[in-house]
């Protein structure tokens, strides 16, 4: 057996995603080996070196990142925009390949992460709809198609609180269970005032609408003020309401928006179940194609993380948008 390539890796933060990625670079060993590389983790940046973490052992938990400098690809998973930049561009500068999970980052740092984009540095399948594969053919396959426009619901959190407010629980009542089971943010603005599904449409529309497309052109509402009188009005007329991810064209333009909408109920939106994130994605050849998986989950992103780390160890560029 010829001898196996050592890729030093690094990765940033260990959360509910870090400590999933870690347990499944391990499970997948053999696979790697298989490409002709062996994994080596130099070292993973976190803040609290005293929190209990379920991570494989010999991993070494620091706060320090100066390990960065031996790493040969870096993962990001700490969240955040202005930290994991700092960190990330040296990396990004000396022509290192990120992986990274963050939508936040991507959506509001673009002026800075793009060039990086388009020069294939910069994988990012988990960012959008976690482990189900959207990224990944709107930045290949897809681009053969005349984009036409796409409608998805892409923070599971917002659709927990929606379907039990169908179940007759008031808003505030909905967001508190959901806290509680850990589906929500405290604060959960980032959820709930719509900004999560806005940074991955930003992210999206750059496969397919504008490659410069600026996370402040997006329109954002929230669905704080959605009552138990609208989705009763929705229901009445067999609809649901959901927080929906539009991008459609607008003359020369093309429009972003997210806010909450009524779908019927045999809309493939409605009809994948709660717990899951959808697209419906409409092509001038390729026709409409739906989407649909986890959005979210510890290994449900890990498995896409993972499977960025073998595309760049296999040579396969990053995620590029259009130019
Ligand atoms: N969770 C999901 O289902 C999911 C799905 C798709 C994408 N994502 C994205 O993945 C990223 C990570 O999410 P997560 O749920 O794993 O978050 P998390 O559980 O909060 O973990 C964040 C980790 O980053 C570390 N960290 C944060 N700020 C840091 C800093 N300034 N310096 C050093 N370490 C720092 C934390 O350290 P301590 O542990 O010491 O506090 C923690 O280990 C986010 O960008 C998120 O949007 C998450």
């Amino acid at each position: 057996m010829s001898e196996l390539r050592t890729v030093t890796l690094g990765m940033l933060g260990c959360g509910t995603v870090g400590q999933n990625v870690l347990h499944l670079l391990q499970r997948r060993e053999a696979i790697f080996a298989d490409l002709g590389v062996r994994l080596e983790v130099a070292g993973v940046l976190v803040r609290d070196l005293t929190r209990p973490r379920d991570v494989p052992e010999g991993i070494s938990l620091t706060n320090d990142p100066r390990f960065l400098n031996r790493c040969g690809l870096v993962i990001e998973v700490m969240g955040g925009v202005d930290r994991p930049l700092e960190l990330l561009l040296p990396i990004l500068q000396s022509d290192r390949p990120v992986v990274t999970a963050n939508k936040a980052l991507l959506a509001e740092r673009w002026d800075v992460l793009r060039e990086h984009a388009l020069d294939g540095r910069l994988y990012y399948e988990s960012a959008v709809m976690a482990g189900t594969p959207i990224i990944g053919p709107m930045s290949t396959v897809l681009r053969a198609s005349g984009f036409v426009g796409l409608q998805a619901v892409l923070n599971g959190t917002c659709s927990y609180i929606l379907s039990q407010m169908e179940q007759g629980k008031p808003y505030q009542a909905a967001l508190s269970e959901a806290q509680a089971l850990g589906y929500a943010e405290d604060p959960p603005t980032l959820d709930v005032g719509g900004f999560d599904t806005a940074h991955k449409l930003a992210v999206l529309a750059r496969f397919c609408a504008d490659g410069h497309f600026p996370y402040s052109a997006v329109s954002v509402t929230g669905i704080e003020q959605v009552t138990l009188e609208d989705i009763a009005q929705a229901r009445a007329e067999g609809q649901k309401i959901r927080l929906v991810a539009t991008l459609e064209r607008q003359g020369d333009t093309w429009k972003a928006r997210v806010a909450p909408t009524r779908l019927p109920l045999d809309h493939p939106i409605c009809t994948v179940g709660d717990g899951r994130n959808a697209m419906v994605y409409e092509g001038e050849e390729c026709g409409t194609l739906v989407f649909a998986g986890g959005g979210a989950g510890g290994m449900v992103t890990a498995s896409a993380i993972v499977g960025d780390i073998m595309d760049s160890v296999l040579g396969f560029p990053g995620h590029v948008p259009l130019h």
